[in-house]
């Protein structure tokens, strides 16, 4: 298959570009698409046929279930049942890098849901991503558009990197602006649960919800079967820089002491192969995965990365590098 690839503006996407890209969502294709998060890989989400293919090419494990992306409230109140702490939600961070999870209506096709009966929906802050919906007329399924495991894509070119032959088309606007996945949040229980934290702080979302539960690395087991799949990892290993020194011993850091490459914000502790530095959580937020992706090309044999702290952003920042170094008790895909 070849992959077309076409230039939109961010701001002011052309009419015709965005109606080629809904033909190919409507006729069962796939379209890479930006959002405010990362790239997502788009297909009808009522076309189980197509919903199949964003698996295949992803290669991902058909038992971790997609978000329905939206473009208006509503069209989330159809895909199941939203009450006034989940509506107040929405109202609070839509739209915007808030996934919720809610009781499915029946007629969602499991292929979406992994046959939970629950599915996860989220209003992205981006004008092409709200112009394809739109233009589809469908609510459009869409994991990140990475092979499964690698780290998301946060740039048109990332996506070529791993899907280029696999997808009909790509929608470039250019890099996206949080650079880490969306908060998703299990609104079905009593508590708010978070499953994956991510662009929207825990803070703020207690300032609407109140009391949230679990935290990454404490999930209850089955309620967010991506938790227990790699990810974000990188060609080469990450050790991450822990303040009791634990990496100095790190086998891999002993062989490769030549090769190593860095990402943090604070200054490397030894000398390194090559550094990416960022001056805040939100920046290292923003240009996590590309550093990832470019690291692994340096000709270094390890990464050290420094986890920033969990205030705010920093919270999802720390998940994504525990994962990609397999720190994680369970491992998300
Ligand atoms: O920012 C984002 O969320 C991006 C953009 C493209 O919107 N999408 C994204 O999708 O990161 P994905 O598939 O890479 O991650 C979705 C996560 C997975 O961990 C999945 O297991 C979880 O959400 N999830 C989806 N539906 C769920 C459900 N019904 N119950 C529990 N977890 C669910
Ligand atoms: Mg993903």
């Amino acid at each position: 298959m070849k992959t077309e690839l076409l230039t939109v503006n961010p701001e002011r996407p052309d009419e015709e570009l965005l109606e080629r890209a809904a033909r190919m969502i409507r006729g069962g294709g796939l379209v890479a698409f930006p959002t405010e998060t990362v790239y997502g890989l788009g297909a009808n989400a009522f076309d189980p046929c197509a919903v199949m293919g964003i698996f295949s090419a992803k290669g991902r494990p058909s038992d971790n279930p997609l978000i329905v992306h939206v473009n208006d409230m509503d069209s989330a109140a159809r895909l199941g049942r939203v009450d006034e702490r989940t509506r107040a939600l929405m109202e609070a961070f839509w739209p915007g890098p808030l996934t919720l999870v809610i009781e499915a209506d029946a007629g969602v096709p499991a292929e979406v849901t992994g046959g939970l009966g629950t599915v996860a929906v989220r209003m992205p802050d981006h004008k092409v991503a709200l112009g394809l919906i739109r233009c589809s007329g469908v609510p459009v399924a869409a994991p990140s558009a990475n092979r499964s495991g690698r780290p998301s894509p946060t740039s048109a070119a990332a996506v070529l990197e791993d899907l280029d032959g696999k997808i009909g088309m790509i929608l470039d606007a250019g890099p996206t602006a949080v650079g880490v996945e969306s908060t998703v949040i299990d609104v079905t229980g009593r508590l708010p649960l978070l499953l994956r934290p991510g662009g929207v702080s825990v803070e703020r979302i207690r300032e609407v919800a109140g009391e949230v539960g679990g935290s990454p690395g404490e999930r209850g087991p089955g309620r967010s079967p991506g938790t227990r799949y790699l990810h974000y990892a990188p060609a080469i290993p990450v050790v991450i820089l822990d303040r009791n020194g634990e990496w100095k011993k790190d086998p891999r850091l002993q062989d490769k002491v030549l090769s190593v490459a860095y990402v943090g914000i604070s200054a490397p502790p030894l000398p390194v192969l090559v550094e990416i530095r960022f001056d805040s959580a939100e920046k290292y937020a923003g240009g996590l995965f590309s550093a990832l992706r470019e690291l692994e090309r340096s000709g270094a044999g390890v990464i050290l990365a420094e986890l920033p702290t969990e205030e705010g952003v920093g919270l999802a920042v720390r998940d994504r590098l525990k994962r990609a170094a397999g720190r994680m008790e369970r491992r998300d895909a």
